[in-house]
């Protein structure tokens, strides 16, 4: 187990249900750098759950847990767990509005109870020699003002924590669905940018609405990280330019073909246990987004890769299916599709 050093300058938010552990193998293959973050696993799950809800794959270091909960005794006690099992950084949740998440009382509504955080960070940070985090919002509800989020920030940094990741937007924890609270709550960059000038020793990643990599670097001006969510489920191939374009590496862009042939043996270990087709391509239906034709690979796969019994076969025919009057250069095996 590695715990490689984080660099921030790239990260993929936690979204529950899109980034698993199948999402984050795939992502992987396109950035070496970027940083993954897990779906929100809450306390109780891993306390009391059935399942493993820590499990991953070697390959997605480096990877962070979120965790939601506002116990800190459970929160300890997950974060203890996820240091053990070699997890890179340890975040909580304090973004999330949705209301089944306010009656746990944790997720967004804890920007309201700074010291109870801090005793949260402060507990993980006892039991867990690794980066404890937080993701929060700029304000809840109309406790938006800047004085708001310094004090939140100034409490939570007492017990010594020195990341921050903020979606530059509040959240209202009444009336807005969370969808809607992505999206209509106002983005406010500065007031992120502000924070960074005003903590130039904390490390700061801003997050909400960015869709390019030519924005990240904008941000990453005033700013420690980027972390993009949406954007990078919905147009996967976006991280393939990662490493190159924040990072600074020197090595050839991976091809879409290239994801998807190695995504095979993955494919496959994961139908020899007896999972789903579908658990995994559901990730991938993003990969062509924006080429002509991407229709076609996203119809096949969606209208057959939940079938009982499906195999990879079901990916060459969904690349078969792409209509693509103009192949772009990285895509070298349509029309022919001899694979
Ligand atoms: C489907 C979905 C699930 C999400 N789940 C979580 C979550 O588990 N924890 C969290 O902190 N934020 C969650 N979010 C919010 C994202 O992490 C991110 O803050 C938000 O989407 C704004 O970033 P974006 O504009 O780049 O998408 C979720 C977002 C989406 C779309």
């Amino acid at each position: 187990m590695t715990n490689k050093k984080l660099n921030r300058a790239l990260s993929i938010a936690p979204m529950l249900d899109w980034t698993d552990r199948h999402y984050r193998y795939f992502a992987r293959l396109m950035s070496a750098n970027t940083v993954l973050y897990t779906e929100m696993v809450t306390t109780g799950a891993i306390i009391h759950g059935q399942g493993d809800y820590l499990a991953y794959n070697e390959e997605e270091h480096p990877v962070a847990l979120q965790l939601g909960g506002s116990n800190p005794k459970d929160l300890a006690t997950c974060a203890k767990l996820a240091f053990e099992r070699g997890y890179d950084e340890i975040n909580l949740n304090v973004g999330c509005p949705s209301d089944r998440v306010q009656n746990g009382r944790f997720g967004a509504c804890l920007m309201g109870e700074p010291q109870l955080v801090a005793e949260c960070v402060d507990a993980m940070k006892q039991v867990a020699d690794i980066p404890v985090t937080v993701k929060t919002r700029i304000g809840i509800d109309e406790q938006d003002s800047y004085q708001f989020l310094t004090d939140f920030v100034d409490s939570v940094k007492a017990v010594g924590c020195d990341t921050f990741i903020v979606h530059a937007r509040k959240a209202w924890l009444q009336g807005l669905s969370p969808k809607e609270n992505r999206e209509i709550p106002e983005l406010n960059y500065e007031r992120v940018y502000q924070l960074k000038r005003d903590y130039a020793d904390l490390n700061i990643s801003i997050n909400g609405g960015v869709k390019t990599l030519e924005d990240s670097l904008t941000h990453l001006e005033q700013l420690d990280g980027v972390m993009i969510g949406r954007e990078a489920y919905q147009n996967p191939y976006l991280l393939a330019k990662v490493d190159q374009i924040i990072y600074g590496d020197d090595k050839p862009v991976i091809t879409r073909e290239q994801v998807i042939e190695q995504m095979m043996p993955y494919i496959e270990q994961h139908l020899a246990q007896g999972g789903r087709l579908n658990h995994i391509t559901r990730h991938m239906i993003g990969l062509f987004q924006g080429l002509p034709g991407s229709r076609g690979w996203r119809r096949h796969l969606s209208e057959n890769a939940h079938k009982a019994g499906a195999g990879v076969s079901v990916i060459w025919d969904a690349v078969a299916r792409m209509e693509l009057s103009r192949p772009p250069a990285d895509v070298t095996f349509y029309p022919n599709n001899n694979l």
